[in-house]
């Protein structure tokens, strides 16, 4: 299976990514490329790509792509985070990951 992951390279993210790559292609996302060119330097089934779930015409460009499936983990994680910083991640991100694939 084509798999897309959001946030690839957060906690949950790096550890999804090295168990998906046992069996499926996987195209790992994340503002913060590093650790996954780090850990995945050497697999050849994992496309590693910048990707900001703010960015709401980035986001359907990249969605458009045909995934079997979407985990997005893009997000803060913190329970004491501001509700405005929620707002423009995890909120906004989000909405602007599902309208991609509504419109697909
Ligand atoms: N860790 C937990 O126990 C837990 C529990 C429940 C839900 N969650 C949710 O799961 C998700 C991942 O959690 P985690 O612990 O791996 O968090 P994490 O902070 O380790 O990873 C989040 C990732 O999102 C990335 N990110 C930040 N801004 C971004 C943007 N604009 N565009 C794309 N990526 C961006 C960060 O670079 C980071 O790699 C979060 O949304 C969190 O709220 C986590």
């Amino acid at each position: 299976m084509k798999i897309l992951i959001t946030g690839a390279s957060g906690n949950i993210g790096l550890n999804i990514t090295e168990y998906l790559l046992k069996n499926h292609e996987v195209v790992a996302t994340d503002i913060n490329l590093e650790p996954l060119t780090k850990k995945f330097l050497n697999f050849n089934n994992i496309i590693i790509q910048k990707l900001d779930i703010t960015d709401q015409e980035s986001c359907h460009h990249l969605v458009n792509d045909n995934f079997d499936w979407v985990i997005h983990l893009g997000g803060i994680p913190h329970p004491d985070s501001s509700f405005e910083e929620l707002l423009e991640l995890n909120i906004r991100g989000t909405y602007n990951i599902l309208d991609s694939l509504v419109g697909n």
